[in-house]
């Protein structure tokens, strides 16, 4: 007989560009989390968790009513009531959003957030670059110093090293200055780039009339060139950003982290004022940029809350997962089962049933099929399932209150009481292998 095939339709699959994060991928999202958990408390950053959607004027004030993320990427909708509301495309406005409604000012400062959430953007899905991302974050919201700035970055950097990633990255710095230095440089470049339309590709066309500072970091070969010669960012910024940013590099250079100051690079975000970095890959640039960041000290004000400063970054979750997978790097599973469970018969089954609970007390992680395939085909089963024991408990076992524990991998079993069965697991699989805890100890583990 012909094995019956799914098909699926388009519609019912998941959206373009949005993804299962399937159980493998799922260890590695756990990993990094434990990584940035851990990197957090020691620092001191607080984990902050603000809503999937917030009213669309905190992205419109917050991202800039023209910018291309807020104009092209956002998924807005209204809701019952007409009030648009919209899928979050960047963590930063909601934290800054949560900053100001909960008067956190008014706490000791800087506050340290981080978080670890879905983004959307409407983007154009490829490799890389998705609608539905994971980003994790880190805000230093309430002070301005460089010295802020370089432990963002230093934090960034350490998650990375931790990770085994770091030496896929370069670090690219810059210092754009304060929003009138650069609009002044804007005109600058606006006034350099005309009469020579022909040359730019069709995005950096569009850049001219919205914002000629993105113009520098586009990756088309004439464009680029181009980018070489237009006058240099560093002598328009004014000169409080251009000493912040001396300082910052001195910080940098004392813990020891490599970075490449990059005058043309400006980050896509608007509301960003002085320190700018990112984290390129070595071969695609900012376009496959694995996080960013940088200082704010308008946005908060911008949003309606005081003048208050801040500095941030984020990283993207399968752009560091890709890479990595290119290191081959392994990340530990807690997830594989210790033993099987095949019984035969209703009787055995309810032996199973306790025994199941039992052994998942003593932290072995079991599974039993308890369906009504032959115990040969239960420990087919098992084989498929990897596990490298299975407890067996058939007719006989029932009557004299046994069961039989057979090691998968050697193919010898041996015969024990029932009351023994976890206890000899236990000396099988190993204390130290065992996932035991109480709901205690998980909350801090
Ligand atoms: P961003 O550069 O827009 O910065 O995003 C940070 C990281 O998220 C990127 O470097 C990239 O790895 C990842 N990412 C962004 N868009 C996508 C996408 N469509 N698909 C896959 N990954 C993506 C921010 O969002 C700022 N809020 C960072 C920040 C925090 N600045 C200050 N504080």
């Amino acid at each position: 007989m012909a094995k019956e095939k799914s098909v699926i339709s388009e519609s019912l699959k998941s959206p373009r560009g949005m993804h299962d994060i399937l159980p493998s991928d799922h260890e590695y999202h756990t990993y990094i989390k434990k990584v940035i958990r851990h990197r957090a408390r020691q620092a001191g950053f607080r984990r902050i968790s603000t809503p999937i959607l917030e009213y669309t004027d905190v992205f419109k004030r917050s991202l800039g009513e023209n910018s291309d993320l807020f104009t092209n990427q956002v998924y807005s909708f209204d809701d019952k009531k007409g009030r648009s509301l919209s899928l979050k495309p960047d963590g930063t406005p909601g934290v800054v959003r949560a900053y100001i409604q909960h008067n956190m000012d008014e706490r000791p400062q800087p506050v340290l957030l981080y978080y670890f959430e879905p983004h959307f953007r409407y983007e154009n899905p490829q490799k890389g670059r998705y609608r539905q991302f994971w980003q994790f974050g880190f805000e230093i919201i309430g002070e301005s110093d460089p010295a802020l700035d370089a432990q963002c970055i230093q934090i960034a950097n350490k998650i990375n090293e931790d990770l085994g990633v770091n030496g896929l990255y370069t670090l690219q710095l810059n210092t754009i200055g304060t929003s009138e230095s650069r609009e002044k440089y804007s005109q600058v470049l606006e006034d350099y780039y005309v009469g020579k339309e022909r040359s730019l590709c069709e995005n950096c066309k569009k850049l001219l009339e919205e914002n000629p500072l993105r113009m520098l970091d586009c990756n088309e070969e004439d464009c680029k060139i181009l980018a070489e010669l237009a006058p240099s960012m560093h002598d328009y910024i004014d000169k409080e950003s251009l000493e912040y940013h001396e300082e910052l590099m001195e910080y940098l250079d004392e813990i020891g982290i490599k970075y490449e100051n990059n005058q043309k690079l400006v980050r896509c975000l608007d509301y960003y004022t002085k320190t700018v970095f990112e984290f390129w890959d070595e071969k695609d640039g900012s376009s496959n940029a694995t996080g960013g960041g940088g200082r704010y000290d308008s946005l908060i004000n911008t949003m309606g809350g005081k003048s208050i400063p801040a500095v941030g970054y984020a990283g993207g979750v399968e752009r560091i997962i890709a890479n990595m997978k290119k290191e081959k790097i392994v990340v530990p599973s807690k997830d594989e089962l210790h033993v099987f469970v095949a019984q035969l018969g209703r009787e055995a089954k309810r032996k199973c049933l306790g025994l199941i609970e039992d052994m998942r007390e003593s932290g072995i992680k079991s599974m039993g099929a308890l369906g009504k395939g032959s115990i040969n085909i239960q420990l087919e089963l098992a084989d498929k399932f990897k596990v490298p024991y299975a407890v067996l408990i058939g007719i006989t076992e029932v009557r004299e209150n046994t069961a039989i524990i057979r090691d998968m991998k050697k193919g010898v079993q041996e015969t024990v009481k029932m009351e023994k069965v976890v206890d000899r697991l236990v000396d099988f699989i190993g204390e130290k292998n065992l996932d035991k805890y109480s709901p205690g100890e998980l909350l801090y583990s």
